[in-house]
């Protein structure tokens, strides 16, 4: 990665700047993170916030002049952020209809770029997002935050030094969108702006999560459940996706996305170890059951990972650590657990920093975030097809296009 030097120079050091496009429901959380990340260095400093609805950008102002923050510009016009040449980076927190568009035009204004997941509503939208991000020569991350919690970096140091894992079984229960308890905006329910509610919005968590913990994903079958409402069949309005995925390590693992009136919303998980150890969770983003080890003692997974996250904090950068599980700098968790700041919207933000600092590449690339938005697309066309997908043509064309990306 080349020196990036757009910051302009304050106090001693150089300041680099962000514009936040969104100031919905996500945005406001991306807003608190760079707020929450303002004081640790590199950072970016919010100096422009764009929403179609100024009134929410201005309440997302509100949020930096109570923290004794310069309040940022406000603009109903994204073009502004694009033609401001002061302006180094934008967050793009949209409708996932409106990823591919505004990326585009950003990165082609010499913005680096900062995307919600899922990182478009298709892998060919995806492919045109990582070309203009290679052609001008800026950052694209994706702001995946679930692989950035703590307990998930600790367990993926903790899955690293196992004997292997044998299987994963996930099973996700969302309230039905047109349910008030739901609190989403309406584009939710419209598969041409957010794809899939289950496969995409969903899905792209826990397809990013499998291949964080599991490793590439080799196969897909996917087998969907309408209710009795719904003629069209089109999976993209399922109610239930249930897919058997394998990955390249040998690891199963069975994924269950439903939406339900009748169950409370949440998750649960549970990972099967070669050793006969296995980790529960009962929750959506963190794992918060027990860790049966090796010799049977059992702990709190939380106690397990709490202890192995701090371990691996210690050890992250791998100087005088003989075991390559501990060198393995990605999965250091990037807050300590009870540092405001250690959501993995944080983290993606702070890493986004890095980035555009030229300190790191990020860690969830253009390329990644395609790979991750392939698997949500193969739930669909299995689903559709009742065929096993990703494994034949479809994982090629996009191993093709991604091979074809980097060496562009
Ligand atoms: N990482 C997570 O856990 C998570 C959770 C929820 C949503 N998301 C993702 O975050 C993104 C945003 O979701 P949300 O729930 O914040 O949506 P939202 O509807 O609450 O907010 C979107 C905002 O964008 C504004 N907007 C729409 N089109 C615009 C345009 N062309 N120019 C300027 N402003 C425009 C809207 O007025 C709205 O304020 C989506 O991609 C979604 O998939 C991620």
């Amino acid at each position: 990665m080349g020196q990036r030097e757009q910051g302009t120079q304050h106090g001693s050091k150089a300041e680099r700047t962000v514009g936040i496009i969104g100031c919905g429901s996500m945005g406001e959380r991306h807003a608190r993170a760079f707020i929450a990340t303002g004081r640790l260095e590199p950072c970016l400093r919010v100096t422009h916030l764009c929403d179609r609805d100024s009134a929410r950008a201005h309440r997302v102002a509100d949020l930096f002049t109570q923290a004794g923050l310069p309040r940022p510009s406000v603009t109903v016009r994204a073009e502004d952020l694009f033609a401001d040449g002061g302006l180094d980076s934008v967050d793009v927190v949209l409708p996932t209809s409106a990823h591919h568009g505004v990326c585009v035009q950003a990165l082609r204004a010499g913005k680096h770029v900062l995307v919600e997941k899922p990182l478009a509503l298709d892998v060919e939208q995806a492919a045109s997002m990582v070309g203009a991000a290679a052609a001008n020569d800026r950052v694209l991350s994706v702001a995946e935050n679930y692989r950035r919690v703590g307990a998930n970096r600790a367990l993926r140091a903790l899955l690293d030094r196992s004997d292997g894992v044998v299987s994963m079984t996930t099973d996700i229960v969302c309230s039905p969108l047109h349910d008030a308890r739901h609190n989403a905006a309406d584009w939710y329910a419209d598969p041409d702006t957010a794809g899939s509610y289950l496969a995409h919005e969903m899905g792209a968590h826990e397809m990013d999560l499998v291949r964080f913990l599991l490793g590439e994903v080799e196969s897909v079958h996917c087998v969907p459940r309408f209710s009795a409402h719904e003629p069209s069949r089109d999976p993209r309005r399922a109610t239930g996706l249930f897919a058997t995925l394998t990955c390249a390590s040998g690891a199963v693992a069975q994924m269950s996305l439903r939406s339900s009136d009748h169950e409370p919303p949440g998750g649960s998980r549970r990972i099967v170890l070669e050793d006969g150890g296995h980790v529960l969770s009962q929750a959506w983003e963190v794992w918060d059951g027990w860790h049966q080890g090796r010799g049977g003692a059992r702990t709190t997974t939380d106690e397990a990972l709490t202890a192995l996250a701090a371990h691996t904090g210690e050890v992250g950068n791998g100087r005088g650590s003989s075991d390559p599980a501990l060198r393995h700098e990605p999965v250091r968790p990037l807050f300590a657990r009870d540092d405001v700041a250690r959501s993995g919207v944080a983290s993606a933000v702070h890493e986004f920093a890095h980035a555009v600092a030229g300190v790191r590449e990020p860690e969830i690339d253009g390329v990644d975030g395609m790979r991750t938005l392939a698997l949500c697309e193969s739930l669909i066309l299995s689903a559709r097809s009742s065929r096993t997908s990703w494994s034949g043509s479809r994982s090629a064309t996009v191993a093709g296009m991604s091979t074809r990306l980097d060496r562009s």
